[in-house]
Order: structure tokens, then sequence, then C-alpha cells
């Protein structure tokens, strides 16, 4: 039905998950590449993103239903780090999309940053899909290659088909111990109020036709508003970083609308509204994943929903995790910038008015915001006086200074996944004011209480 397709944009899916259960794994399976095995560590440590068009999906899914009608052009996917250390980035990516996968280990059930990101999605209402991955790890079990997930287990032996159900047994009772109802999906009548599971294999490929039809099914099915798009941009700033060659850049994802070369626009930027004009817009080839090395396509304009990075002068204070709007014939541009620097208000009301507290740094808006947040928790309670983003200069000591007269220890700087410049770590010392710098949100607050004590005694 081409109408339809003309008017439903691809739906953004988000891959969450606990460390090393393979979420990059399946989208290399998917794509045909193998993006998991250059990964420093084997961890992801970005946010990554992949268009998958329908063509491709239809033909990973003919054997499963070669009848499906897929409505949307394509799927846009997500990718998120599991590491505990990553929960601002897996914040951001629930945050954008409309589904999501959630992939649990099968031989591991339920982990902490599981239980972390399903109530990220719970946060939003996000519709998620559960992959049950690596059933290839069932002892005795026979690989057969993209096959569906019930064709393959028909191939099962005994043994395996017993151990496979124990194990899906226990997700499953451990889902409900998070007082969530799931089902494997072709069992599962009352979608919707019982999350589905896909069995999937990553390495084999098993499931994978499952996994990819029963989200495009899905979103197309229940989410026609939500996919249906419109004109007005709405586009959010994933990540701000320098490109050889083309200087700051910012990855976009396009929710809804079209960008052009030449547009003018307004980013959120940590000393003000950055005005600017769109000098390029590239993407990466379809099936191939936004932050890895490799070649740009240019367009002269891009429809969402797709992952764009723009090239613009001007975007080196450019604030990840925050709106990006496009200034049209009809806009006042004093109210496009006031727009623009909203998502920084919402922030700065979590800043105690008394003016006493800690100065908190941390390297994007939304694990600023994450760590306001905790500080504020009832059974932290840190006040917190300044904010800052990006690394900590000079000018940041001189503002946690100023609590020396004050409260001698709220003189001090929380600096959370961000850089702290030389200069500013002598400036530091030598006015006795005091830096605590982690990459994990509470390691900051047992840094910082065990300070408080010290002080105190
Ligand atoms: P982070 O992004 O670091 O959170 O990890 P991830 O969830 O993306 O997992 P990743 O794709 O890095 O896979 C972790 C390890 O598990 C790698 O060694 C993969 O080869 C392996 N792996 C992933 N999926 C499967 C699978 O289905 N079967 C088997 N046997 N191994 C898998
Ligand atoms: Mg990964
Ligand atoms: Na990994």
């Amino acid at each position: 039905n081409e109408v339809a397709k003309e008017s439903l944009r691809s739906p953004i899916c988000c891959i969450m998950g606990h460390v090393d259960t393979g979420k990059t794994k399946l989208l290399d399976c998917i794509r045909g590449t193998n993006v998991q095995e250059g990964e420093a560590g084997g961890i992801t440590q970005q946010i990554g993103a992949t268009y998958f068009p329908a063509e491709n999906i239809r033909e990973r899914t003919k054997e499963l239903r070669p009848d499906a009608k897929l409505k949307v052009p394509g799927l846009l996917v997500i990718d998120t780090p599991g590491h505990e250390s990553f929960s601002n980035l897996r914040s951001r990516g629930s945050n954008l999309c409309d589904i999501a996968i959630l992939v649990v280990d099968i031989m591991h059930g339920l982990e902490p940053q599981t239980i972390e990101s399903l109530n990220l999605l719970r946060k939003r209402n996000t519709e998620f899909i559960v992959a049950l991955n690596k059933v290839d790890r069932l002892y005795g079990w026979k690989t057969c290659k993209n096959a569906p997930i019930e064709k393959a287990l028909a191939l099962q032996s005994k043994d395996v088909v017993i151990e496979f159900n124990m194990r899906l047994t226990q997700v499953i009772t451990q889902f409900k111990e998070q007082g969530l109802n799931t089902e494997i999906y072709y069992k599962n009548k009352e979608m919707g109020d019982t999350f589905s599971i896909v069995p999937t294999s990553a390495i084999s490929g098993e499931g994978i036709p499952d996994l990819l039809l029963y989200l495009v099914m899905w979103s197309q099915k229940t989410m026609v508003e939500k996919l249906t798009f419109v004109d007005k941009v709405q586009c959010t700033v994933l990540e701000v970083k320098v490109i050889p060659g083309h200087g700051t850049t910012i990855d976009v994802v396009l929710v809804n609308g079209v960008l052009h070369e030449g547009d003018q626009i307004v980013a959120c930027g940590s000393q003000g509204p950055i005005i600017t004009t769109v000098r390029s817009l590239l993407t990466r080839h379809p099936m191939k994943e936004l932050r890895v090395k490799g070649t740009y396509q240019h367009h002269r304009e891009v429809k969402a929903a797709q992952c764009i990075k723009i090239t613009a002068q001007g975007l080196e204070h450019a604030v990840a995790g925050t709106s990006l709007h496009v200034i049209g014939p009809d806009v006042d541009v004093d109210e496009a910038k006031k727009t623009a620097m909203e998502d920084m208000k919402s922030v700065m009301s979590l800043v105690d008015k008394s003016g006493e507290g800690v100065y908190v740094q941390a390297s994007t808006l939304g694990s600023l915001e994450a760590l306001l947040e905790f500080l504020k928790s009832p059974d932290v309670k840190i006040p917190v006086s300044g904010i800052g983003l990006g690394p900590v200069h000079k000018k940041d000591i001189m503002k946690a200074g100023v609590m020396l007269e004050k409260k001698k220890e709220y003189a001090t700087v929380l600096a959370f996944d961000v850089k702290i410049t030389t200069e500013a770590r002598e400036l530091a010392d030598n006015m006795g004011v005091k830096i605590f710098s982690a990459d994990i949100i509470y390691h900051l607050f047992d840094q910082f209480k065990g300070y408080v004590k010290d002080v105190r005694d």
C-alpha cells in the first residue's frame, strides 16, 4: 500500500540491556557487519545508529511470512552500551525511541542493567520486545542459520528443548518478580498487556526473522498515530564530535520533518543558544553503523526518521541530549533561541535556590540531569549551587570556590564523566577546592560522603 507507506515514517527502535548480552552482535547479524569485534574491549561506549530499509527487512523475513505487508519505509535502530557506567546513554536512547528491544542472555537471565533498562522503558511507557539471545549456547544446539525460531526449535533434540523451556520459564519468572508479564511471542495472545519474548542467536541468526518482523508489524499496527509523518521538524542531538576535515559536527536523530542543506538552525549550547547554517547533511549507507569509520552519503535534504551527521560552524559548545530547531520563514529568531535553551532550563530548576551547595559538572545534559536527580533523592540530599557542562576549567573552580567562605565542604566540584584541565587542577589545589571525579554516579556520592565526614570530624 503505497499511500500508507508515504505517510508513515520509520519507527525508531532502541536496543538495550545488560553488558555483553549481544546487542551489537544482533545488529551485526542483521547488517552483515562486524562492528562488535572492532570495539575496544568488546564493549560499546557510544550510542550508535543504523538504518534498515524495508527491502532488507522483507528479504530477511520472507521465509517466516512471505506475504507480510511492511508499511513503514524502514527501521532506525539505536544501539546503546550495556556497561553500568553508561546509564546516561541508555537514558538518552530510551528517550528517543518509539519501540525497544530488551536483550537478555538466555544463560544469565535478568541482570542489573536489564532491570535498569526495563525501568527506563517503563518510565516512558515504551513498548518493547525481549530478545532472549544466545540460544545457540544451549548444550547440543543444532545450528539452523537465520531460520525462524519455531523451525529451529523443531529441529532440536529433546534435551535441548527441555533446557530451553526451563531457562525460558526462569526468565518469565524473573520478569514476573519485576511486575511484568511475559510470554514467548507466538503464544502471546494478550499482546500489549503481556510482553513478547523472541529467542534469538546473534551468531547463527535463528530468530532474527521473527524479531525483525515482530518489531515492524507491532509498531505499524499499534503506533500509526505516533508514526504518521509530520512536517514539523523534531530533532535531537545525540553526540557532539570533532571529525577531521569537518570540525565539530553533531550527530542527530531526525524524528519528524525534513532537514535541508542551508537550513538555519538553533541548537542549545552550554554558553547560550547557537545559531548556524547547515553546511552539509551526511548519513552512512543503509545497513552501516554511523559511529564506525566509513564513507558518508551527502544529501540536499533528509526526511525523517533518520540519523544524520550535520556539519556547520560554531557547534563547539552544542549540548548532547537537547533538541535542535529550524528557523523557518515564519519563525521568530528570539523565540527559537528561547525554545532551544528550554532543555537547559528544566535542568537549572534542579539547582538549589539557597545558593549553598556543591558545583556539579557533567558531559551531557542527560547525564547532568541524571546526576542532579540523584543528588536530590531523599537518601542522598546533596545541595547543588552551580552546574557546568563539558571539561572542568579554571572558571568552574572559581565558581565552586565561592563556597569556601560559606560552607567549606561545599567548595567541591563533582565531575561526572568529564576531563579536568591541568590549570583547573592546579587552581583547585591552591584555593582548597576539592574535585571528585568518576564515571559512575554513586562513586561520586561515596567519595563526597567520605570527605564530608572527614571535614566534620
Ligand atoms: P555492550 O554493548 O558492551 O553492552 O555488549 P553487547 O550487548 O553489545 O554484546 P556484544 O555484541 O558485544 O556481545 C558480547 C559477546 O557475546 C561477544 O563476544 C559476542 O560474540 C557474544 N555473543 C553475542 N551474541 C551471541 C549469541 O547469540 N551467541 C553466542 N554464542 N555468543 C554471542
Ligand atoms: Mg554493544
Ligand atoms: Na560487549
